[in-house]
């Protein structure tokens, strides 16, 4: 198992119980899952709240903070002889709370006592937000509640107390983030040359990078996207033939053993040369990641560098023949969105989209940012204005969606900047999105991790080095 000193996980806990009066905090690690049948399971994930507290990256623990008697306490069950047989020996719960500066351990069969007691007392109980059914059927016995009830149970002030602590990143996440980069940009450069050769079938790359990332780490952070129909955004599909013509979207970060994401996303010619068309829209979504980089400081509105980088988009739109007229009212219009129908970006850390489970508006936006409900603007994930510590990605991008140019253009929408005939020659261009991971520093920002080519030459001189 892999973990940070003892030391990380008391000062979190130390700083989490600050936050509180009374009660107990309640942190329900996650179970396995089944896939096909019982003992078929998938590869296990730990819950990320409960790693970053508690560390134990095995399944059927729960951790408390004990606030009134200022206890923490993880519940667990030693392995027996059968599992033992199955698994392997492991360390008892008493060592395994050792290495994370939990003395109190205890049999998970005394957790219901525990609640019992604790509810008998009046005490309150904070818990998150449960997203796996495992979760809600094991609080439910708990709490005595009934599944659908628990969500007027959730407690806001440990999910804020939880989203104020693990979105500033410490230098320890910091430098375990770079290393999951670090396997993102062996991925990357791996699809990069891949994609020279046209005729291969996408699912050999795609599972050749995921082969790297679980070569190296934990896992992949979210299942690969990779696509010569990137206009899907999610396009895990991985069936098509590559063929010179087609840009190929490579989305796909990898986590390192410690379970921390890197999220980045590369855009690239089948064959390895941008013929003209493919280099307009191409700049056009650098220029926009570039621009929005520039802009990222601490007390900057996210949601601003979001419109900054949909203004520069509409720029190398303009410019290609694809939108017309003004800029700024166009970016003020939205008419960008039939383009780039999603956010920015998002934070990232322990969770590719860090801490969504609890509630993407806790961590993306705060009294002082709401969400908009405008279509594409709607899906921006992160709103609010930045701090020294947070780490997030930059991912604008450029899509040609046959579907949803058909319905702007049969409702005339925004016409004043699509030039609808221009955008009729491109529905069979695909998508385009370049994402990088920032963090932001005091003074402004650094992009993590070692580059992974992005300007057109850069990209053309990897491949031509693959053919
Ligand atoms: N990279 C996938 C996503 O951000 O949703
Ligand atoms: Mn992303």
């Amino acid at each position: 198992m892999h973990l940070f000193k003892e030391e990380v996980y008391i000062k979190r806990r130390n700083a989490l119980r600050s936050e509180f009066k009374n009660g107990i905090l309640l942190f329900i690690g996650n179970q396995e899952s089944s896939f096909n049948y019982p003992a078929n399971t998938y590869a296990f994930r730990q819950d990320s709240s409960f790693l970053y507290f508690f560390g134990l990256d095995m399944p059927n623990l729960v951790g408390v903070l004990d606030i009134d008697q200022q206890k923490d306490h993880i519940f667990g069950n030693d392995v027996d002889m059968d599992d033992i047989i199955w698994m392997g020996s492991q360390p008892t719960m008493k060592e395994l709370g050792a290495k994370v500066g939990v003395e109190n351990t205890a049999n998970l069969t005394q957790l219901d006592e525990f609640i019992n007691q604790t509810i008998a007392c009046g005490r309150k109980i904070h818990f998150l937000p449960p997203y796996r059914g495992e979760h809600k059927l094991q609080l439910t016995g708990l709490l005595g509640l009934q599944p659908y009830k628990l969500v007027n149970y959730v407690s806001k002030d440990l999910i804020r107390a939880v989203v104020k602590l693990r979105e500033i990143k410490e230098a320890v996440e910091i430098e375990e983030i770079e290393k999951a980069i670090e396997i993102a940009w062996e991925m990357h450069t791996t699809s990069i040359k891949m994609a020279a050769k046209p005729g291969r079938v996408e699912q050999e790359i795609a599972g050749t990078i995921e082969g790297i990332a679980l070569s190296r780490g934990a896992a992949v952070s979210f299942p690969v996207i990779l696509s010569v129909h990137g206009e899907t955004l999610h396009n895990h599909h991985h069936d098509n033939v590559i063929e010179v013509g087609q840009m190929m979207v490579t989305d796909a970060g990898a986590e390192t053993n410690m379970h921390y994401a890197s999220d980045i996303t590369r855009t690239v010619p089948v064959g390895g040369k941008f013929n003209d068309r493919q280099k307009g829209i191409y700049q056009a979504v650098l220029n926009a990641n570039l621009k929005a980089i520039e802009a990222i400081k601490p007390g900057v509105e996210y949601r601003i560098v979001h419109f900054i980088a949909a203004k520069t988009l509409i720029e190398g739109l303009i410019e290609a023949g694809v939108m017309k007229g003004d800029a700024q009212a166009a970016v003020d219009a939205e008419a960008h969105t039939l383009f780039m129908p999603h956010g920015l970006g998002h934070m990232m850390g322990l969770d590719v989209h860090d801490l969504e489970s609890v509630g993407e508006n806790f961590v993306g936006y705060d009294e002082k940012t709401t969400r908009s409900s405008n279509f594409g603007t709607a899906y921006l994930r992160l709103g609010k204005e930045l701090k020294p510590g947070y780490v997030l990605t930059v991912e604008p991008g450029c899509y040609f969606i046959p579907a949803l140019i058909d319905q702007w253009k049969s409702e005339n929408k925004l016409a004043q900047f699509i030039n609808y005939d221009v955008v009729e020659t491109y529905k069979d261009f695909g998508g385009i999105r370049i994402e990088d991971d920032v963090l932001v520093t005091e003074n402004g920002n650094r992009v993590l991790g070692k580059p992974i080519p992005k300007t057109i030459d850069e990209i053309e001189l990897l491949m031509a080095s693959a053919i």
